[in-house]
């Protein structure tokens, strides 16, 4: 480990985001009951430009009239680039009572777009005395947002999650899809007259999951489009699983217990976790740096990976 310690991310659970446009009053119940840990109301890309004032408003009013539980509760606002941003955050921030957890902030493309956010919200907050700090959480969804997602991770002590948004991102890089998420047919590899499929968004998985772990910020996989192909999804939430992701949108309801059932550490992960710690134990009282479990070499980094897995279940548990 390097002299400076890596920060731990926020102690919550995150395995499924939940988004509904605020244009659509009729879903804000639907959403607080749902078994989702992230709600996010979007003011952004699913409303039209003709309601943004409405779908304030909206807003506004659900996150203060609504019983939200214990749900995190983030608002996705307008990008930097247009004219609505400003108005999102003075809104929220001056007429909300403090039940706001997270204002999300797309398309960010470098840690001064964070650092404007934070500023205009870090004013109000002062100007109403409101206690409880807002947090941030981001989306990686351009090329620039990717080539400076280090210096978004650190912007701001404000910073609890960031996205990797595949729509978006996939445009801005000029990649040849209209898939949000998952398999792309034309991204294969061939071998010996058999094709396979790699993963397309591999490099801006781990790099978002690289910055987020050096800066203790949650990395969560974005949207998957295609809402009718279960284990597409579950594919895709694996392979961001695998590589360090603790969560992943779900943009309708039939998405939640996906997310839930490939975030939530499984009965068996845990279980053999558990016995890896177990291991070491007996094999540190040996003596012993390393030791075998099932046949394959365990030692002091096994432990570090095993507590990964037992931490994440604990806190799920408290749920
Ligand atoms: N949250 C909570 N409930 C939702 C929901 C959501 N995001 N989307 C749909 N539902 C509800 C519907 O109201 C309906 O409820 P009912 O059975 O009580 O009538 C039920 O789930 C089934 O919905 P369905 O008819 O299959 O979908 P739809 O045609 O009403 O809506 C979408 C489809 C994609 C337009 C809608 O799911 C949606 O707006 N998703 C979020 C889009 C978004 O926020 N995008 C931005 C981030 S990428
Ligand atoms: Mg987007």
């Amino acid at each position: 480990m390097s002299f400076r310690l890596q920060p731990p991310a926020p102690a919550r659970p995150n395995r499924c985001q939940l988004f509904g446009p605020a244009s659509n009053t009729k879903l804000f119940e639907k959403m607080a009951a749902s078994e989702a840990d992230v709600i996010n109301i979007d003011l952004e890309d699913s409303v039209a430009p003709s309601d943004k004032d409405s779908a304030r408003k909206n807003a506004i009013q659900a996150i203060n009239d609504i019983d939200w539980g214990k749900k995190t509760l983030s608002v996705r606002i307008n990008g930097l680039d247009s004219p609505y941003w400003y108005k999102d955050v003075v809104d929220l921030m001056e007429q909300t009572e403090g039940r706001l957890d997270l204002i999300m902030i797309p398309k960010a493309g470098c840690g001064e777009d964070i650092y404007a956010v934070d500023a205009l919200v870090s004013s109000i907050e002062a100007a109403k005395g409101r206690d409880k700090r807002v947090g941030f959480e981001c989306i990686i969804e351009s090329a620039a947002g990717i080539s400076h997602v280090e210096d978004i991770a650190k912007a701001s002590p404000r910073m609890q999650a960031i996205s990797l948004g595949a729509a978006d991102f996939a445009a801005s890089m000029g990649m040849a899809t209209t898939g949000i998420g998952g398999t792309q047919e034309a991204y294969y590899m061939l071998r010996e007259g058999q094709q396979y499929w790699p993963d397309p968004w591999h490099w801006a998985t781990a790099k978002i999951v690289a910055a987020c772990r050096t800066h203790g910020v949650l990395p969560v996989d974005g949207p998957f489009g295609d809402f009718s192909d279960y284990e597409g999804f579950r594919a895709q939430a694996r392979r961001a699983l695998t590589l360090g992701m603790v969560g992943k949108w779900a943009i309708h309801p039939r998405q939640i217990a996906l997310a839930n059932e490939i975030f939530t550490p499984s009965v068996e992960a845990v279980q053999e976790a558990r016995e890896i710690l177990q291991a070491m134990e007996e094999a540190k009282a040996r003596g012993e740096g390393a030791t075998t479990y099932k046949g394959r070499l365990v030692d002091i980094a096994s432990i570090k990976q095993a507590e990964v897995i037992v931490k994440s279940a604990e806190m799920i548990e408290k749920v």
